[in-house]
């Protein structure tokens, strides 16, 4: 833990009405969330608490904190804010209870290491031709099309390729109808948060009601794969793990495991893969030399694993794109025991946010931070807490590996078939999801790289500089 002495105790920040307190700067935060935490590391420096004389929540930012928290779990435990209250709901523990992400300690590093294998990146390697063959369906199904709802499609890719290689489902139906009972849950579960009343007819209840549902489901689809032997799914591998004890995963663990996977591998690379095409369209040079490197290699077709790693360009532009635009932005963590962070003193509860967005542009670890510069990769090394787009520390993300492949496959083969411009003056808003608030619509064209960069409207122009 960092241990500057401040000669003050009292935490650094904006002062807000006194019935709101740091409720106002949440709303802010909302609102337009990354110009908001410069602001406030700008004007306060490394720690500031979200409403003066409040130290009940507050902000860490840069390398040496981001170390202090998420190098120490035993201090610093994860937290799911409001989601928390909701997880103890009797209906929703049974699909989402032994969530890997909420798990602290001990239960964690056990439930870890009999995930871990799965995730491998040899055992990844096994799933490239799963998410090969649905790229190529929806790269199939763009044919006839001028526009497409750019982020829509990434949503039904990254959700029909997570529900595939973990469940091994060969219908695409059966896809189809799992991935959609899956997103319809976790809509319910948004909503459920808004107005988290347990009456009958209101969103609530329609969660539990869905949660019920979706665990009958998994239920169901975990007592198929037993009866079928190990495959290469995620899921049948994750069944027939266990530890130097010969300890395994219960059906109600699993359950909860699969849930988790697909919550957290579905929005993430949808967002990932999103904001990578829409930062290439507005950097016609990048996308050119990336197409000559993929099409030297690949010559048209999809990529195999060794080829994959002949693609030096392409594994910088998702570097890159993850450092501008990580889909985790900000992350939080909950002091366990009274505690001190930059010689400032935290009671116990106290909530932390850290951002890997703004680790990302700083200028001392990144010049020109505000630029998409992928060629800086050829030569940049940067530790576990200064690059962090998939967090660092024991909750580091499981799927990141999975995840890289899923981008790197995409984007190969979408470049050497169409090539992607936006709509001018479309507005591009970057939210807190980390999603584009209003969608982003693009046109298509079949590869003729006539590529051009349109004017784009939106606070995206505030947080990343579009020329090259
Ligand atoms: C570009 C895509 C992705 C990004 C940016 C991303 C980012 C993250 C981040 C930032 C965390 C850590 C959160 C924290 O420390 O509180 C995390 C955890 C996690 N991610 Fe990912 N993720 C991605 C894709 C995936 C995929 C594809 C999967 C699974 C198929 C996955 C599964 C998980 C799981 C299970 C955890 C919890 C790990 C633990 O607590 O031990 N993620 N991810």
């Amino acid at each position: 833990m960092a241990t500057t002495m401040h000669t003050s105790k009292t935490i650094p920040g904006p002062r807000t009405l006194p019935l709101l307190g740091w409720r106002a700067s949440i709303f802010k935060l909302y609102s337009d969330p990354f110009r908001y935490l410069s602001h406030l590391y700008a004007t306060y420096g490394p720690v500031v608490t979200l409403s003066k004389g409040d130290a009940s929540y507050i902000c860490a930012f840069g390398p040496e904190l981001n170390f202090a928290l998420l190098s120490n779990p035993t201090l610093f435990e994860v937290s799911a804010g409001p989601m928390e209250k909701l997880a103890q709901d009797t209906a929703l523990v049974r699909v989402g209870g032994h969530s890997l992400q909420m798990m602290r300690r001990e239960k964690h590093k056990q439930q870890r290491r009999l995930m871990q294998p799965a995730f491998h990146k040899q055992q990844v390697a096994h799933l490239l031709t799963d998410m090969v063959t649905l790229t190529s369906l929806m790269l199939d199904s763009w044919q006839e099309r001028t526009e497409i709802q750019l982020y829509r499609e990434m949503e039904l890719l990254t959700r029909d390729i997570v529900v595939k290689t973990l469940f091994g489902l060969d219908d695409k139906a059966e896809i189809e109808h799992l991935g959609s009972l899956l997103e319809r849950m976790v809509s319910s579960l948004m909503l459920a948060l808004i107005a988290p009343v347990n009456l009958p007819g209101t969103p609530y209840a329609r969660m539990q009601h869905m949660a019920e549902e979706l665990e009958t489901a998994l239920q169901a689809m975990i007592a198929r794969k037993r009866s079928q032997g190990e495959t290469t799914d995620l899921l049948s591998v994750l069944i027939h793990a266990h530890d130097e004890d010969g300890a395994t995963l219960s059906d109600l663990e699993l359950v909860s495991h699969a849930f988790t996977l697909f919550t957290a591998g579905h929005a993430t690379t949808t967002d990932a893969l999103t904001w990578a095409l829409f930062l290439l369209s507005q950097h016609p040079q990048v996308t050119a030399d990336l197409l000559d490197e993929v099409d030297g290699v690949l010559h048209g077709e999809a990529p195999t694993i060794e080829q994959l790693q002949q693609l030096p360009l392409l594994d910088y532009v998702i570097k890159e794109s993850l450092r501008l635009l990580p889909p985790g932005g900000i992350g939080q963590r909950k002091a366990m025991a009274p505690c001190e962070l930059e010689g400032y003193e935290l009671a116990e509860g106290t909530t932390i946010i850290y951002s890997e967005f703004l680790t990302h542009r700083l200028s001392e670890l990144y010049e020109q931070p505000d630029r998409f510069l992928p060629q800086r990769w050829a030569t940049l090394k940067r530790t576990a807490y200064e690059y962090l787009p998939f967090s660092a520390g024991q909750h580091r993300c499981i799927g990141s590996e999975f995840a890289l492949l899923e981008e790197k496959i995409t984007l190969a083969m979408l470049i050497q078939r169409y090539r992607l411009e936006g709509i001018s003056n479309a507005r591009i808003d970057l939210g807190l999801e980390m999603r584009p608030k209003h969608g982003m619509t693009m046109r298509i064209f079949p590869q003729d790289r006539q590529f051009k960069r349109v004017p784009v409207r939106g606070n995206i122009r505030d947080l990343v500089v579009l020329a090259e």
